[in-house]
């Protein structure tokens, strides 16, 4: 048997494209690649890419002009480029890139080892088509690596919503929902292999209406389908638009036990004049009251965020209204980034704000939303929570895992055989509270 060649894969981006890259790894498996972790070894360097920022961007050009002194270590290395960046600049980074061998995008990966093939001839391959046939029909059948006891499931891809700042609806394309079978399917495979955690994705989940046994299913019916799966412990999904949080799902939070208490809501903004210059099509008093709503069906809920400071034509008063919404919810966790101008999005052409209010508003904004999290963070201590371990910490007999609030909880037993304990889910009395976790003794 020949030796098998070696395929480093770098992911950027959401937690889309780390399914993705997993997804790469196993078609690429076909032409006879493993998986390296270090990109000195690799006969083929893939990077999986993210366009939502310019930053995102400028980073994986600036990676690219690092692989030179591979290339010219080992010029049979292949260098390929998959993702969202793939989709929006393929034909650029081909003309810009001479040693780029291949860019896929995140349609059409499930023809990379064709793709592959086609570089072995030295021939450059571009596919960045929206193609007909189902990459996850494709791949469906190749085997599955064992990646620890939590995995990430794609159940809906791409978005039809256009937020006047995001890429996302032109480099995923259409809202696509996969149907019910398949899914459940990919699930109780991923038990079988010792999973216990799925985190159901999509760039819109919630707005997921996958085919199922009489029509149509909601998101939370997927939910309460995947329930029934033995062995399988926790169900989270992300991540939801406000206006798509149906009454089934926000009931699956007060009755299922294996949904997790955690909802990841963008809102974006605060300013109702400035969500609809975005084009989110609810106001801010909609989110209160949507927050309302779920936090009555489960109180304990951790409610987590995304902002943007700095969209066009923002105010001090409309960024006002923006903190005033954030000390109204009470995040527990949040992302918050500046408004960054993607080409071909409609606010690209806007006035712009210039960067020294958008650095000193995401600042201020990150000071407020910092506070809150150590807020909600500290209030877990004296508490008993489950921790599924998931990894052995630095410590003897220390152990880490995440809380049902995907907190991350370092736990100290010092006799315990942590690798038996991967994989388990330990009742945890939460005793200290970090910078960036929770620490806690077994119950
Ligand atoms: N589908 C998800 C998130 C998509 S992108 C949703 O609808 O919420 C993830 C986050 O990146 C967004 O929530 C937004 O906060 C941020 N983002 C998207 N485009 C951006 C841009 N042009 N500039 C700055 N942040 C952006
Ligand atoms: Fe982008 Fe999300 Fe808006 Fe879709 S809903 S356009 S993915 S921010
Ligand atoms: Fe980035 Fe594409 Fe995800 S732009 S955030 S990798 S959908």
């Amino acid at each position: 048997m020949s030796t098998p060649k070696k395929l480093y894969i770098k992911t950027y981006g959401c937690q889309m494209n780390v399914y993705d890259s997993e997804r790469m790894a196993e078609a690429l498996g076909g032409s006879g690649y493993v998986e390296t972790q270090t990109p000195d070894d690799a006969d083929m360097i893939l990077f999986n890419t993210c366009h939502i920022r310019e930053r995102a961007v400028e980073k994986v050009y600036s990676d690219l002009g690092r692989l030179k002194v591979f290339k010219a270590a080992k010029p049979d290395l292949k260098i390929g480029v998959a993702g969202c960046v793939a989709q929006a600049e393929g034909a650029e980074i081909m003309r810009r890139q001479p040693m780029v061998d291949l860019v896929v995008g995140p349609q059409s990966y499930h023809r990379l080892p064709e793709l592959e093939a086609r570089t072995r001839k030295g021939v450059r391959a571009l596919d960045t088509d929206f193609p007909a046939d189902d990459k996850f029909e494709t791949l469906r059948h190749r085997p599955k690596v064992a990646r620890g006891p939590t995995a990430f499931l794609t159940v809906q891809e791409g978005c039809d919503k256009f937020c006047a700042f995001c890429v996302v609806p032109y480099t995923r394309g259409a809202e696509v929902s996969r149907p019910v079978e398949r899914i459940l399917e990919e699930a109780r495979n991923l038990v079988d292999r010792g999973v216990r955690e799925i985190t159901l994705l999509g760039q819109n989940v919630n707005a997921y209406h996958g085919a199922g046994t009489d029509g149509d299913w909601s998101l939370a019916r997927l939910i309460w389908a995947l329930d029934e799966i033995d062995g399988l412990e926790r169900i989270r999904f992300t991540t939801s638009h406000p206006n798509d949080m149906s009454d089934d799902l926000i009931e699956a939070h007060g009755h299922c036990a294996k949904l997790m208490p955690y909802l990841h809501l963008p809102v974006q903004s605060g300013s109702d004049r400035i969500l609809k210059r975005m084009n989110r099509s609810h106001t801010a008093d909609d989110y209160l009251r949507l927050i309302e709503r779920i936090r009555a069906a489960r109180p304990d809920i951790l409610i987590s965020g995304d902002f943007i400071v700095g969209f066009p034509e923002e105010t001090e008063e409309d960024f006002e209204q923006t903190l005033a919404l954030i000390r109204a919810v009470e995040y527990g966790q949040a992302y918050s980034f500046k408004y960054s101008t993607r080409p071909g999005t409609p606010a690209a052409e806007r006035e712009q704000l210039v960067e020294d209010v958008k650095t000193e508003r995401l600042y201020r904004l990150q000071a407020l939303l910092a506070e809150q999290q150590r807020r909600v963070q500290d209030r877990m201590v004296g508490r008993d929570v489950s921790v599924l371990i998931e990894r052995s910490g630095r410590l003897p007999g220390q152990m880490v895992g995440k809380s049902e609030y995907l907190h991350a909880v370092h736990v100290a037993d010092a006799d315990a055989s942590v690798d038996a304990a991967i994989g388990q889910l330990a009742r945890v009395r939460i005793t200290g509270s970090g910078t960036n976790s929770l620490s806690g003794v077994l119950k």
